[in-house]
């Protein structure tokens, strides 16, 4: 087995994390899926992190990049082994760079920063990673309907569904592409998936390349499970910005800035609109193969989504016995934050009114924003509880709950409450051809 030659000539070698075996490793999970890895491999590479864990303990210099990545990994890689498989691990997120709790060091409300270039490269890379990740989804489909990848071989869609695909994850990154300055002709949705995947490979890093490659480690064969967890990788992301744009919207509101908090939670709502075609995406995948790869996947639920609930807890704080339901207790540091006084958009927004200094014009401007912000939430809760019916129908969630009554009990939860949220949603934010389609 190449692996374990590899593996063990690696850690007999002096084991330097820079010349760690990837590739090999990584193949033989993709050979059966991380949940029917053997436990020979997961042996050596618990041992493998002794050592990475000596090395970084120890005295002597040590470059601290390839240590961490090899960390993370096999963070990622070990998860069933250790106990712990969750949906940050599932997703690797902490090998994006996409926050995932448990210290990650993000968070804490410094998100608003002032200087306007901060603001833009944030948003750039989170533009790129985007455009990445549902990029090397379309890349999959290419291959695979090429047959040139034997990778997750089970469960092939057929090539109209794959053509669905590769027109719907284009016009996914549409908006990102042009704020980068990059467009795709997509009159051929092949060919657009093709100029996509070069363009996004062009402008990858060999870092951000590897890190891309390491980020995907599916539980079993399906073929389906890429498309799911590039999916879900890329609102992550999402919420990620979501997140950060709510933190500058604080403090802009708290500075008496109405116009720049205006402008934060606007974009933060386009952002939320534009990645709506994601849905109608992941709408595309196949229930069976769905069903089919989900029973490996027991445990891991977007309920211990970190990104998503600071988004929910920066628009507003949580009543007590949402804090004290599942969703919270699966982010527990998050959980604390909230309960020792975190701030929100909704009591920056109450403040500011009480104190007089948000008033007029300008109150409305940030009023106008914050209910078009929440009509688009309601709308992305609304349009993931259709989507969990279609494939879920009445099977219990991953993450413990009753599955989709959890999702319909849910999906009305108000998002400010200094504000009403618009009853209908403006039409662009609505998925075209509706979703689930
Ligand atoms: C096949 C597609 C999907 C199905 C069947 C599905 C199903 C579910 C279910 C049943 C829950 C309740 C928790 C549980 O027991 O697991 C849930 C929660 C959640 N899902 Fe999904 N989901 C899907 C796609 C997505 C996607 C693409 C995202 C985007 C990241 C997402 C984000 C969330 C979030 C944030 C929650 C927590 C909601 C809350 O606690 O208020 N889901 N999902």
């Amino acid at each position: 087995m190449r692996f374990v030659r590899e593996l063990t000539s690696w850690l007999s070698g002096g084991a330097d994390p820079d010349s760690f075996p990837y590739r090999p490793v990584t193949a033989e999970f993709h050979r059966t899926g991380k949940h029917f890895v053997g436990k020979g491999l997961l042996a050596l590479l618990d041992e493998t992190r002794a050592h990475v864990a000596a090395r970084a303990t120890g005295a002597g210099p040590v470059d601290a990049g390839p240590v961490r990545l090899l960390r993370d990994f096999l963070d990622v890689a070990l998860d069933k082994w250790d106990g712990r498989y969750d949906y940050r691990s599932y997703l690797a997120l902490r090998l994006l760079g996409l926050p995932c709790g448990d210290g990650d060091g993000d968070g804490d409300g410094g998100g608003g920063g002032g200087a306007m270039a901060e603001r833009a490269a944030a948003r750039q890379g989170r533009d790129r990673l985007l455009v990445h990740l549902v990029a090397d989804a379309l890349a999959f489909e290419l291959a695979a309907a090429a047959g040139t990848t034997e990778l997750l071989p089970e469960q092939r869609p057929g090539p109209a569904l794959v053509a669905k695909r590769h027109r719907l994850g284009v016009r996914a990154v549409s908006p990102a592409l042009s704020r980068l300055g990059l467009t795709v002709d997509d009159s051929q949705p092949a060919a657009a998936a093709a100029a996509l995947h070069a363009l996004a490979a062009a402008d990858r890093s060999a870092a951000e390349e590897r890190a891309l490659r390491l980020s995907m480690l599916p539980v079993y064969l399906s073929h389906d499970e890429y498309l799911f967890i590039r999916v879900l990788q890329a609102y992550e992301c999402v919420f990620a910005g979501l997140a950060d744009e709510l933190r500058a919207t604080i403090d802009a509101i708290d500075a008496g800035r109405a116009v720049a908090a205006a402008e934060r939670v606007g974009y933060a709502r386009d952002q939320l609109a534009s990645a709506a075609p994601l849905f109608s995406l992941l709408a595309s995948m196949q229930p069976e193969s769905f069903r089919t790869f989900r029973a490996y996947t027991e445990g891991a639920s977007a309920i211990q989504s970190r990104s998503y609930k600071l988004m929910e807890s920066l628009c507003r704080t949580p009543e007590g016995s949402r804090l004290d339901s599942a969703a919270y207790r699966s982010v527990p540091e998050l959980r604390d934050r909230v309960r020792a006084g975190g701030p929100s958009v909704d009591a920056a927004l109450r403040a500011a009114v009480r104190d007089g200094r948000l008033a007029g014009a300008d109150r409305a401007l940030v009023e106008l924003r914050m209910r078009e912000f929440a009509a688009t939430v309601l709308h992305w809760r609304r349009t993931h509880h259709r989507l969990a019916v279609r494939m879920l129908g009445e099977r219990p969630g991953t993450g413990y709950t009753e599955g989709t009554p959890y999702l319909a009990e849910v999906r009305a939860i108000p998002v400010f409450t200094a504000v009403a949220a618009d009853p209908d949603p403006a039409a662009p934010s609505e998925p075209s051809g509706g979703c689930p389609e």
